[in-house]
């Protein structure tokens, strides 16, 4: 199973389906460099990889406040836990952009432009039992982030995440767009600047935030994954010094036991060692929280852990078909605190032990607790409406099911409402800082 899932972990390739006219030429020339690269380099195959103010269309929302009070509002109820909850379906408020709109789509997500045939996915609201999330406003997001950096750290998922959070964002950019944001990428880094506001959103490659023989952001699909547990530096010094931090890690470690190496990758005196799973990522957390511990300005940066993003393929676990997947799956899975086997408590326990033992010592990473949330939605993943980066054998194109992507989520959907926790989350911050 785990060797399964790695096999199929999240793929690298960066891709910007929909390059509008207007795009400015020495982008499109970068994209189309990039797209150029990864068509020679992506030879691995793909993974099969306000309180909310709007009343509701179901009725269903009873618990929804009538009066839309301006954003961004707090939550007021400290101890309400934004995770807690349940998916309502909302076809009036979202989805909060569409697919075709935003200009930084993902094709890996794309997947109404890939022939999805329903897209009910994008219609869902998330409805904490103990309070309502504030409305998403992109203004107010841009204003809060003006002069600063905020930067997506991690695995195809947070990249996931980060395409999201562009996409929400440029909403509120005017469609004279040239005037107003610029994207380049540099190496792993992929930066969107909204340049009225001089702040950037920002995404790093990086899938097991420690260094590893993962870490090309085009090429990285290896077969035999090594890891230096102690080393981040060669990443972090292009972080460091942001306003806002979101991490992730969690798919590509997903493997009994992972080739821990001490030593550089140059270095012909390397000592190469087979490190069961767990404790490898104890340790990478360890240096990856030792690393913010020493370098990360305290009263400045805000610290954000994005924790696992469920996979979806196995049917049995939410009591469908032996042998299928996530595939042509259309509605959410509404048992209460339904968990399935793609998500592995030992391993959020560990994120759970390092952060604490981080805010022991005074610096503090909020966990963004998704997984639950997200464990509802086994019809929101890509499948097979996404672009295949090779052609499709024959025998994939009988077995659809086979080359499904059960990893990723599409856009909109699932991850935009992560940004809306995220997003809850820097407010309250804000509001109880004063
Ligand atoms: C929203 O969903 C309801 C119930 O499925 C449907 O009757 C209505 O036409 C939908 N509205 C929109 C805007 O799609
Ligand atoms: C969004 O935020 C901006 C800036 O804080 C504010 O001026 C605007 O009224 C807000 N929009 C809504 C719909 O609440
Ligand atoms: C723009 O933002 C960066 C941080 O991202 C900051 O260092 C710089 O001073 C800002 N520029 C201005 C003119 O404020
Ligand atoms: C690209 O990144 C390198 C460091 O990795 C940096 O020195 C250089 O200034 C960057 N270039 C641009 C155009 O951002
Ligand atoms: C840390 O950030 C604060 C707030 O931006 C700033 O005043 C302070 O000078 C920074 N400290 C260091 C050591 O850079
Ligand atoms: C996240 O949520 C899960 C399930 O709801 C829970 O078991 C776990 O303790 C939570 N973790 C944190 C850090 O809140």
């Amino acid at each position: 199973m785990a060797n399964k899932q790695l096999s199929t972990a999240p793929t690298g390739a960066v891709l910007w389906g929909s390059i509008r006219g207007n795009f400015h030429s020495l982008i499109a020339l970068l994209i189309a460099a990039l797209v150029l690269s990864i068509i020679y380099f992506a030879r691995d195959p793909p993974p099969p990889e306000d309180l909310v103010t709007k009343p509701m269309s179901d009725g269903i929302a009873a618990t929804v406040s009538p009066n839309p009070s301006p954003t961004p509002s707090p939550v007021r109820d400290d101890k309400c836990n934004l995770f807690s909850g349940r998916w309502v379906y909302d076809n009036v408020t979202y989805p909060l952009y569409k697919e075709k709109d935003c200009k930084f789509m993902s094709d890996q997500l794309a997947c109404e432009k890939y022939g999805r045939p329903e897209i009910n996915y994008q219609y869902w609201r998330w409805q904490p039992h103990g309070c309502d999330l504030p409305r998403f406003n992109a203004t107010a997001l841009l204003e809060r982030l003006r002069n600063k950096r905020m930067v997506f750290v991690g695995d195809s998922l947070n990249r996931g995440q980060w395409v999201s959070m562009v996409c929400l964002v440029n909403t509120a950019i005017p469609s004279d767009s040239l005037k107003s944001y610029k994207f380049h990428l540099n190496g792993s880094l992929i930066v969107f600047t909204a340049k009225e506001y001089n702040a950037t959103i920002e995404y790093y490659w990086e899938p097991l935030l420690v260094e590893s023989n993962s870490d090309d952001p085009v090429n990285h699909r290896v077969p035999d994954r090594i890891v230096r547990v102690q080393a981040i530096e060669k990443h972090a010094r292009h972080w460091s010094n942001a306003d806002v931090l979101v991490f992730d890690t969690y798919l590509w470690w997903r493997r009994p036991k992972m080739n821990v190496l001490w030593g550089s990758f140059q270095s012909l005196d390397g000592i190469y060692k087979d490190v069961t799973m767990l404790r490898a990522y104890e340790m990478a957390l360890n240096t990856w929280s030792q690393w913010l511990e020493v370098h990360v300005n305290r009263s400045k940066t805000e610290l954000f852990f994005v924790s696992m993003s469920p996979t979806h393929e196995r049917a049995e676990d939410w009591g469908g078909v032996a042998g299928r997947n996530c595939y042509e799956e259309t509605e959410p899975i509404t048992r209460e605190d339904y968990w399935g086997t793609g998500s592995e408590p030992e391993m959020m326990r560990v994120v759970e032990k390092v952060i604490g033992d981080l805010r022991d010592r005074g610096v503090t990473v909020q966990i963004l607790n998704i997984t639950q949330l997200s464990e509802y939605r086994k019809e929101a993943h890509p499948t097979i409406y996404r672009r295949q980066w090779e052609p499709l054998k024959e025998e994939q194109l009988a077995n659809p099911m086979g080359y499904a992507d059960c990893f990723h989520w599409c856009l909109p959907g699932v991850p935009d409402v992560w940004n809306e926790l995220l997003y809850t989350l820097m407010f309250k911050n804000w509001v109880s800082k004063g």
